[in-house]
């Protein structure tokens, strides 16, 4: 009875110094004496996550908590009155006794990072170091404070990489998109440009073929001249028109295996005159040997002409007077062209956009803009690249690079049609084409040759004449809205199959996808609008043998 009143008595004893000691817990509101000597301060540190320890003057330790021990993988004993040397490698140890050296002598806290070995492995920790006072402030030890911060440091850097890789997926994609923009701006331009360009043949054949026309019955000199401005003025028209059809990439092209230094020779005999007469000089390093590219003459020509005189522009307008430098060599595998100028040099904010069509710096009626864009076009079209290296002051070099020509050789296109006169003979024939000018050019020039010459603006109404007549030439236009050239060939098969051979096809869109597949078929003659008479000439009195 005794014995259990004692232990009851007891326990109420515990109970109340409990009690009490919640109470004075719960009323406590900042860290105190209270709760120092609760001992929660120990709790704390015993709990803590980081590594604690404190320091007497010599660097022995005083104190450690359960983490500290855990990481060095040691017991309190291996550790308490010890110094550094016995708990680290000796490497680590020196370079943490020099620190608590600091802290000691200076009284100054101080905060490291090291990457320690512990039996978590190599870690890296922040270890911060505070002095340790008595009541008159004299450093008597430190204080010591290690977190362990390598999972922190990995997650940053993870975090970093992939704040990196998204910066890069965002940076592709927006030059994906960017591109698409181009690409799809280009599209849409490139079908306006195609469309305007279709229609100017048709007027601009007129134009060329009247006068031509009118030039072959021998005019007074004073009327021939005007006509021959205006027949130039056609011809240049012309040409702008097949740059423009260039542009949308709708110009056939025609390669054959060539030698890029003699076309670049041949381009610049068209210059030289000119580029003198504006003081600019030409220098000249061609290699001595260049392996053949398959390649489209014409526009080549066009490249390097477009590529010669933006550089003449360049100088004129910059210094009056200059040097373009052209060079020719085979490196890498690929024949190099480079073109350079000691002109103004392209800014760097306009690099980017000279390749765009439509992009020039010139003035109004000096530039069109379209002339870097259709030489990229040409180049990308014949598998090639084009770069441009310049700065301001700098001058430009526009590099061209392509491939020679593989083991497959194209044949070289024949020369012979050119020179051959052209042998006018009697026949009848038959012009379709929906357009008035286009029929009365025609209609004059082939009466003019002896032929006998029919028009009619529509091929449906062909066939009932054809059934009835005798023609030796039909003239068909391929492009009519009444009845498609491809129609009027496939019924006239069906009806006349012998007349398929007599037809020659006159186009302003030989080079879509659509008419080329149709035409190759057929192996028919085409001839192309705006012509030439002579070449019209030409072409009708071949197929009239
Ligand atoms: N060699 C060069 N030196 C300095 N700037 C150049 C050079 N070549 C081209 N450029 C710049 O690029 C722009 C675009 O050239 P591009 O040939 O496409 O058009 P353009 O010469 O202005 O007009 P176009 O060729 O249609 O008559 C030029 O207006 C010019 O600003
Ligand atoms: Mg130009």
């Amino acid at each position: 009875m005794t014995q259990y009143h004692q232990t009851r008595t007891q326990l109420e004893d515990e109970m109340e110094f409990l009690r009490e000691k919640v109470t004075r817990l719960e009323t406590a509101s900042s860290p105190n004496d209270d709760w120092d000597e609760l001992g929660i301060y120990r709790s704390l540190v015993e709990y803590a996550n980081d590594a604690m320890f404190t320091k007497d003057l010599a660097g022995r330790y005083l104190t450690t908590n359960t983490e500290f021990l855990r990481r060095v993988g040691k017991v309190t004993e291996d550790v308490i009155g010890k110094n550094v040397v016995h708990v680290f490698p000796p490497d680590v140890a020196l370079l943490l006794d020099s620190e608590d050296q600091e802290v000691l002598q200076t009284g100054r806290a101080l905060e490291t990072e090291h990457k320690v070995q512990t039996v978590d492995g190599v870690r890296v920790l922040i270890i911060r170091k505070l002095p340790l006072r008595d009541e008159d402030a004299n450093v008597v030890g430190l204080i010591g404070i290690s977190r362990d911060v390598q999972d922190t440091k990995r997650a940053e850097r993870a975090l970093k990489e992939s704040e990196q890789k998204a910066l890069e997926a965002l940076d592709g994609l927006q030059q994906a998109q960017d591109n698409l923009v181009q690409a799809e701006k280009l599209a849409a331009l490139g079908e306006l440009v195609a469309g305007v360009a279709h229609e100017l043949n048709n007027p601009l054949t007129g134009v060329l073929g009247v006068t031509q026309l009118l030039l072959m019955r021998d005019p007074e000199p004073e009327l021939h001249d005007k006509l021959r401005i205006i027949e130039q003025g056609a011809q240049r028209a012309s040409k702008i028109v097949q740059n423009l059809l260039a542009f949308s990439r709708k110009q056939r092209v025609e390669p054959e295996s060539i030698d890029l230094n003699e076309i670049l020779r041949q381009t610049l005999e068209l210059k030289v005159y000119d580029l003198l007469g504006n003081q600019v000089e030409l220098e000249l390093d061609l290699a001595p040997v260049l392996p053949e590219v398959l390649a489209d003459v014409s526009q080549m020509q066009s490249v390097f002409l477009n590529l010669v005189n933006n550089a003449q522009d360049a100088i004129v307008e910059h210094n009056g007077k200059g040097t373009i430098g052209i060079k020719t060599a085979f490196t890498n595998e690929k024949i190099r062209i480079e073109i350079a100028d000691d002109g103004p040099g392209v800014p760097n904010e306009n690099l980017k956009r000279i390749f765009d069509p439509f992009f020039t710096t010139k003035a109004v009626g000096k530039g069109t803009g379209l002339g870097l864009s259709i030489c990229h076009g040409i180049v990308q079209e014949h598998q090639g690249t084009m770069s441009v290296v310049s700065g301001p002051g700098e001058g430009a070099t526009f590099i061209l690079e392509f491939a020679p020509a593989s083991s497959v050789e194209a044949a070289p296109l024949s020369n012979k049609e050119e020179s051959e006169a052209v042998v006018i003979g009697g026949g009848r024939i038959l012009v379709i084409d929906d357009e008035e000018v286009v029929r009365e050019v025609l209609e004059s020039v082939l009466s003019r040759d002896g032929y006998q010459v029919e028009t009619l603006s529509s091929p449906r109404e062909a066939l009932p004449m054809l059934e009835q007549g005798q023609y030796d030439l039909i003239l068909a236009d391929l492009k009519n809205p009444d009845m498609s050239g491809k129609e009027f060939f496939q019924e006239l098969g069906i009806r006349m199959p012998d007349m398929i051979s007599r037809v020659i096809f006159i186009t302003g869109d030989a080079a879509s996808p659509n008419a080329r597949e149709f035409l190759d078929g057929t192996g028919r003659p085409v001839i192309e609008k705006p012509f030439e008479l002579l070449a019209l000439q030409r072409q009708v009195a071949k197929a009239m043998v």
